[in-house]
């Protein structure tokens, strides 16, 4: 069984997640979609809201399961028996930090980091900017999932 994981703050989560999400269960046997919970910076929606819209935009694909992880990304795998790491890069500025990140942990752990390249339609998108637009009532349609769409509508009329 190969196992991997793709964590992320999904803050919330975009079209760029879920394409790489499809993709890697394209390649491997299981993916699990964790989403960070002791997350430092504010964040606009609380880990269990982030983990349902996860969950509801993940559906469709029958190898992919949602979870939710504190402490250290390497810990979450060795309880899960996740072998992998998969993280996207959108540019050289991504690698950078990535690189770091992925030695990191295989230091700490032995865990592999695999990297997949963003797909060029959503090289440009990153939650925050997704948040920004939104807040300013601006047109997300084609940057998230429809259901993520109108939870973020809701969320800026609170
Ligand atoms: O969506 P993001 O914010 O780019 O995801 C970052 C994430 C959650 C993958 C990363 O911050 C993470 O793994 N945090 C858990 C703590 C950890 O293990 N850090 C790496 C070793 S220092």
């Amino acid at each position: 069984m190969r196992r991997v994981v793709c964590p992320g703050s999904f803050d919330p989560v975009t079209n760029g997640h879920i394409d790489i999400i499809g993709r890697a269960a394209r390649q491997y046997d299981e993916v699990i979609a964790a989403v960070l919970g002791n997350v430092s910076k504010r964040a606009l929606f609380s880990v269990d809201e982030k983990l349902e819209m996860l969950d509801e935009c993940t559906r469709a694909f029958t190898n992919v399961r949602t979870a939710k992880f504190d402490g250290l990304l390497v810990d979450f795998c060795r309880e899960n028996d996740i072998g992998t790491i998969i993280r996207s890069l959108r540019s050289v500025s991504d690698f950078d930090y990535e690189l770091q990140i992925a030695q990191m942990n295989y230091q700490l752990s032995g865990v592999e980091t695999m990297f997949m390249t963003a797909n060029p339609q959503y090289s440009f998108l990153s939650s925050s900017l997704v948040k920004e637009v939104a807040q300013h009532g601006g047109d997300v349609s084609s940057l998230v999932p429809p259901y993520v769409e109108q939870r973020l509508r809701e969320k800026y009329k609170e």
